[in-house]
């Protein structure tokens, strides 16, 4: 059975462009974001390592450490970054495991038979401190993931990690959140001094409270 949100992310050793790590060591107290692409050389995965590279400020500013992985070899790998930092003009410091053996590809059902029999597909898993899978995302080769959308979800998850609250649709970091549903409308009264909006008994917002 795939991995499911809740259940405690495999833990593994690999090599990778930055030297051999253990991956829960390697996240210690930190949240991770581990994502897989097909193959090195292919234009698609270049631009999101390059884009990933980019984010660096903006994910440490969150506390999530990037491993970025795929079957090809180590050597493979060090030689990509290269290009990877000539036409995405960034500089690629997280690490890329190289899973020649498909340990961790196997681990976290990275290889889907009936798209590619050989190379991993664009998984992605948001890791929390606690080492539990808070988000699973699952893309075709062909099309690129939306990393503005990964900084998103990752500013939800924290936020609601934190507070009785959830983000509604297309929610963005600053907007009213929903107050959740297990919680009276007294109590939440009592939670968020900014305010509390009741729409519906079942559908009440309030200020993001930790701005
Ligand atoms: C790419 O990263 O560009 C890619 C990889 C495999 C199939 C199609 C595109």
């Amino acid at each position: 059975m795939s991995l499911q949100l809740g259940d405690i992310a495999p833990n593994f050793n690999a090599s990778t462009t930055v030297g051999d790590i253990d991956f829960h060591e390697y996240l210690g107290d930190s949240w991770g974001v581990l994502f897989s692409h097909p193959a090195d050389f292919t234009p698609v995965c270049t631009t999101e390592l390059g884009r990933t590279a980019k984010l660096k400020g903006e994910f440490s500013k969150r506390n999530v450490k990037v491993l970025a992985v795929s079957v090809d070899s180590l050597v493979k790998h060090h030689h990509w970054v290269e290009d990877i930092n000539q036409t995405q003009q960034c500089e690629v410091d997280f690490p890329i495991i190289a899973d020649e053996n498909r340990v961790v590809a196997n681990l976290y059902g990275m290889i889907h038979p009936n798209a590619s029999e050989t190379f991993t597909v664009r998984s992605l898993f948001v890791i929390g401190p606690d080492k539990k899978v808070k988000l699973t995302i699952t893309y075709p080769a062909s099309t690129g993931r939306n990393f503005n959308e990964v900084l998103r979800v990752i500013d939800s998850l924290q936020l609601t990690a934190n507070y009785s609250v959830a983000t509604p649709a297309d929610w963005n970091e600053g907007e009213k959140v929903i107050v959740v549903p297990s919680i009276t409308t007294e109590d939440a009264l009592l939670k968020f001094p900014k305010g509390v909006d009741v729409i519906k008994p079942y559908l009440r917002y309030t200020p993001q409270p930790n701005l």
